[in-house]
């Protein structure tokens, strides 16, 4: 094995054991109950909660990855908000994706890790503990659920294709937007639109073949960062919603098999808010 070879071995397994001790911590708080809190800091509604949970799965997934790399930058979605997402060595974390299905006990959350150097991801795990269910990828090396290799579904077309989405925390233009994108979808006699909930999750699915496609208008870094590795090494394409390169940072995201995603972006694209 060659030395960046063993390198990217060991991020990995930072990564995997990081999301299974943050993973530990959500199974149990969804077993035993946790009060969920509304983000909103002036009472208004944002349909954006937190809990116990999120923040203690955060700091102990932000204290695996300090203990091989006290020196690495950490941008994750509660505490560690003001991380460099320009950083060299930089760990961007979603502590608990999917927290509304978490709060209505639904079974279908993840915690989200990936390692990127100067911009380019490197390494991604995105763990479901219930399902105990686990998605890595690391850059040049493929994409594996529990340890098989997967990729992307053969679809050409976006008849008879599975389609996922995601609503922001939005019940205005965007959640519009988004239904009138869905709208367009069905024109194309799709076989099914699909909402599960969890983003990152959700694009594993894509790199898995489970949908040929998925979008959101607007999605964080930690939602993203690790699918979007996992996406590419299935042999799949993640852009924004226009087919731009997608930044880290907040931003729309189209993901797909590749071969329907120009089919996806017009769509995307025609129902896209103005800046
Ligand atoms: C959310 C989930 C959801 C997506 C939202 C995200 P959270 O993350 O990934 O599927 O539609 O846009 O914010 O708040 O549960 O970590
Ligand atoms: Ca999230
Ligand atoms: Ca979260």
């Amino acid at each position: 094995m060659s030395e960046n070879d063993l390198r990217r071995s060991e991020l990995l397994q930072t990564a995997v054991k990081a999301a299974k001790n943050g993973g530990e911590i959500l199974r149990r708080y969804f077993e035993n109950g946790v009060t969920m809190r509304d983000k909103s800091t002036d009472g208004g509604k944002t349909y954006d909660l937190v809990s116990d949970a999120d923040l203690e799965s955060e700091q102990a997934v932000a204290a695996i990855i300090r203990e091989s790399y006290p020196d690495h930058e950490l941008l994750g979605e509660e505490d560690l908000k003001g991380g460099d997402a320009n950083a060299e060595h930089l760990w961007v974390i979603d502590p608990l994706d999917g927290t509304n299905n978490f709060a209505h006990h639904l079974p279908h959350f993840a915690v989200s890790i990936a390692y990127y150097e100067s911009g380019v991801p490197i390494v991604g795990a995105v763990y479901n503990p219930i399902r105990e269910d686990l998605f890595t990828a690391v850059q040049g090396q493929g994409a594996f659920e529990n340890g098989t290799q997967v990729r992307v579904s053969e679809s050409s077309s976006l008849n008879q294709s599975m389609i996922g989405c995601g609503f922001y925390y939005d019940r205005g233009d965007m959640m519009r937007a988004t239904l009138n994108a869905i709208a367009e979808c069905f024109e194309n006699e799709i076989h099914g639109i699909r909402r599960f909930g969890t983003a990152s999750l959700d694009l594993c699915q894509v790199g898995c073949g489970g949908f040929d496609a998925f979008f959101e208008y607007k999605l964080s870094p930690w939602d993203f960062a690790a699918g979007a590795l996992f996406i590419t090494e299935a042999g799949g394409k993640i852009t924004t919603a226009t087919g731009d390169t997608l930044p880290l940072e907040t931003t729309s995201v189209l993901a797909s098999n590749g071969k329907i995603h120009a089919a996806m972006q017009d769509i995307t694209t025609r129902h896209t808010l103005p800046k």
